[in-house]
């Protein structure tokens, strides 16, 4: 048995372990759970690019808690890249009707969550997500258009460096969320590396009742191909559940706007103060209506937790 970081569920108790380290003082036990998933890494070489269509399947028509479905990309220690279809109690943000989801290109990382514009999906839309290193070696540019008309739907850069060695697919539902209530499909996933890895498609693992097939490789082990990913309806024998621990909250009405901004005082925190304040090592520094500091004290950065938490760590 492998035990790669990015063994499908390995790979979704990465992002969360690594998102939630112990807080120190009043905490609760809040259980997230995980659809089904497929993913593949670690590489012995590094990602240059990848490419997949996500078929989503409708939004639920009402939403308690937040899902959101991504492919991701990372290291194990340096930034997520997951454009994200996300369902939240209302999509309105976006301009969503019921039933449609909003997506945007974002990364995740020390600093938070970042995020592109977004726009709405209906659950029939081919959603294609590209993530592409850039000449630079350094920055990773997101794009995603409407696979059939070429829209462009998000766009997001970030410098996340050239180290990608884990590619996957995650259904994350967050905060006593309600599930997703149809079977989502990913097409045409190509993942090209900086050099060939023969051994690249061995690493692939899948996760609570999620499928694959068509895995091919070219160019010697270079470009790795998977024709589809079906990842089905969350029920309870295909979800996971991972108990994190959070900060109690008792803000249950998260409109989108108020979310936005806890994403932006996150973003804030992460320059470097002009003495205005200084929030202690373990000290909350960002959420859902947060109104406190958001600039930490050396050496101490802002983490974003959650949408209701960020801390000094
Ligand atoms: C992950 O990528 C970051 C950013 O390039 C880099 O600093 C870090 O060393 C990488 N970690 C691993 C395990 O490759
Ligand atoms: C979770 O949501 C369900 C309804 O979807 C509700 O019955 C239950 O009380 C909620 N649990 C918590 C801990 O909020």
């Amino acid at each position: 048995m492998r035990s790669p970081i990015f063994g499908a569920l390995a790979f979704a108790n990465w992002v969360v372990a690594n998102a939630i380290p112990s807080p120190p003082t009043l905490v609760v036990k809040r259980a997230d759970t995980w659809g089904g998933s497929v993913s593949l890494g670690p590489s012995k070489s590094t990602i240059v690019k990848a490419v997949t269509t996500i078929i989503p399947g409708p939004a639920p028509p009402t939403q308690n808690g937040v899902l959101f479905l991504w492919p991701g990309m990372s290291n194990g220690t340096g930034d997520l890249i997951q454009a994200t279809l996300e369902s939240w109690p209302s999509n309105s943000w976006c301009g969503a009707a019921t039933g449609q989801w909003c997506v945007r290109a974002s990364v995740f990382g020390w600093f938070g969550q970042r995020d592109g514009s977004a726009s709405p999906v209906s659950g029939s839309d081919q959603v294609r997500i590209e993530y592409a290193l850039q000449s630079d070696q350094n920055t990773w540019l997101q794009t995603v258009t409407n696979a059939v008309t070429g829209a462009l739907l998000s766009t997001y850069s970030s410098a996340s460096g050239p180290y990608m060695r884990g590619y996957g697919t995650g259904t994350e539902c967050n905060d006593n969320c309600s599930g997703t209530i149809a079977a989502q499909s990913y097409i045409n996933t190509v993942i090209t590396l900086a050099s060939a890895d023969t051994t690249f498609g061995g690493t692939i693992a899948v996760a609570g009742g999620a499928t694959y097939s068509g895995l091919t490789s070219s160019d010697g082990g270079k470009v790795w191909s998977i024709a589809s990913i079906n990842i089905p309806a969350m029920s309870k024998s295909s979800q996971t559940t991972s108990t994190t621990t959070s900060r109690v909250t008792t803000t249950t009405t998260t409109s989108r706007v108020t979310t936005t901004s806890t994403r932006t005082t996150t973003r804030a925190s992460t320059t470097s103060g002009s003495g205005s304040c200084s929030a202690a090592q373990y000290a909350q520094c960002g959420g859902t209506d947060f109104t406190g500091c958001t600039t930490c004290a050396l050496p101490y950065t802002c983490k974003y937790q959650n949408a209701w938490y960020s801390q000094c760590l």
